[in-house]
């Protein structure tokens, strides 16, 4: 019988792996899934054998993680409580979909994962597996052992004389990837208080940090998708470390936010989505020119249930998928290119192009010009204000 764990090489998955092997009759296959944590994989294959795992794979989900769950976001325009770019959530279903891949390779029988029982993850996780291979048993061990904190972790440890993955010092609950990174605890948990920035920050640095001179960029979208970056044709994963890094040094994409969990609880949370954010606002810019006005309008709509979708961790349903249908569609002519300014924290819009642009000049000018007649909106008026005049009278009458 084998059991697919959720491996990162830190402390809770180091306990997990001794504690699933004492309480299972299981053969652990470990699995570790790159999403750009940026975190050193060499090494681990060897810490997760020596700990008791029979297997380490490490899947290099990268490519797909832009590809099929990044860009469909960009698109919608998907922000949590308008201030969280959805970093965490957006990779949870691709993580689960190859834990659930790698499970039924092996034959395994369930999937053990790391999350606690007060958060977010444990539910995007759980409900991706059961969209995917609802045969599969679900093992999380927050919601069953008794270690409550990390020093009841260590103590596992010692008490069996194993090594401790690293040193006692207090650190923050953070999670990274190629998106964005995550700050939680410690500190944070009091909302009253303003974030240590300068102790804080790994992407970046803080507005006050950040040159005195600004950064000019130039991005160009395909049907809503970024694929060039000052002219220089990108893979999706290339443009995104690029774009982080000149965010991080901008000290653009940070967020403080006051978040409601799936779980009912308030968290507080810092956010740091650098390159992220630049995407967002460029991608934006370009829908103002290229979208009419009702189907910019609807899309706003789309863009709300689809950011709570993907915090909720309903990716895979039909009407995540629907909605997707839909924003695609709307993206045909999203096309061209943005130039921003970006400054100590700032995106500044500093001119956008496009060959399916609804802006015309001559219609919009001062000066006027052959499709427009001055002489045609006193007619407009009077039909479009037309309810608001009989409404007018009839109080009139009732007075
Ligand atoms: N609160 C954020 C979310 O729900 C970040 C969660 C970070 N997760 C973690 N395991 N550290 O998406
Ligand atoms: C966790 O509790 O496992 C991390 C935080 C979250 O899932 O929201």
């Amino acid at each position: 019988k084998k059991v697919v764990l959720a491996y990162s090489g830190g402390l809770d998955t180091t306990v997990i792996l001794h504690w699933l092997k004492e309480n299972y009759d299981y053969e652990v296959i470990a699995v570790c899934v790159d999403v750009g944590q940026g975190k050193e994989l060499d090494g681990m294959e060897e810490k997760a054998l020596k700990n008791g795992a029979s297997k380490l794979y490490i899947e290099d989900a990268k490519e797909e993680f832009m590809k099929d769950y990044v860009f469909p976001m960009l698109k919608a325009g998907a922000v949590y409580e308008s201030k969280y770019y959805l970093g965490t959530s957006i990779a949870r279903p691709l993580i689960a979909k190859k834990f659930v891949e790698i499970a039924l390779k092996e034959g395994a029988e369930a999937i053990c994962h790391g999350c606690t029982g007060k958060g977010n993850d444990q539910v995007r996780f759980e409900l991706a597996i059961k969209a995917l291979a609802p045969q599969l048993k679900i093992i999380a061990p927050w919601r069953i052992w008794d270690i409550k904190s990390r020093e009841d972790e260590i103590e596992y440890l010692e008490k069996r004389g194993l090594e401790v993955p690293m040193t006692r010092e207090e650190s923050y609950s953070r999670d990274r990837n190629m998106w964005h990174l995550s700050h939680e605890g410690l500190d944070l948990e009091d909302p009253s208080k303003e974030p240590n920035y300068i102790k804080l920050l790994k992407l970046g640095v803080s507005p006050e940090q950040a040159p005195d001179e600004p950064t000019y960029i130039e991005l160009e979208f395909e049907k809503g998708i970024p694929v060039k970056l000052n002219g220089e044709t990108l893979s999706p994963v290339d443009l995104m470390f690029k774009l982080n890094e000149i965010g991080g040094k901008n000290g653009i994409g940070l967020s403080d936010i006051l978040e409601n969990r799936v779980v009912g609880m308030k968290s507080r949370g810092v956010y740091e989505t650098p390159g992220g954010v630049i995407l967002y606002a460029a991608h934006e810019e370009l829908e103002h020119m290229c979208l009419d006005h009702q189907t910019y309008a609807y899309k706003q709509q789309v863009a709300l249930k689809y950011a709570e979708l993907i915090y909720s961790g309903e990716w895979f349903t039909p009407l995540r998928e629907a909605l997707a249908a839909f924003v695609d569609a709307t993206q045909e002519t999203v096309t061209g290119k943005v130039r921003l300014k970006l400054y100590k924290g700032n995106i500044i819009p500093a001119g956008t192009t496009s060959p399916y642009s609804l802006y015309n000049e001559s219609i919009a000018s001062f000066t006027t010009g052959d499709l427009y007649s001055h002489k045609d909106a006193e007619g407009f008026i009077n039909l479009y204000g037309l309810p608001s005049k009989v409404r007018a009278m009839m109080k009139q009458r009732n007075q």
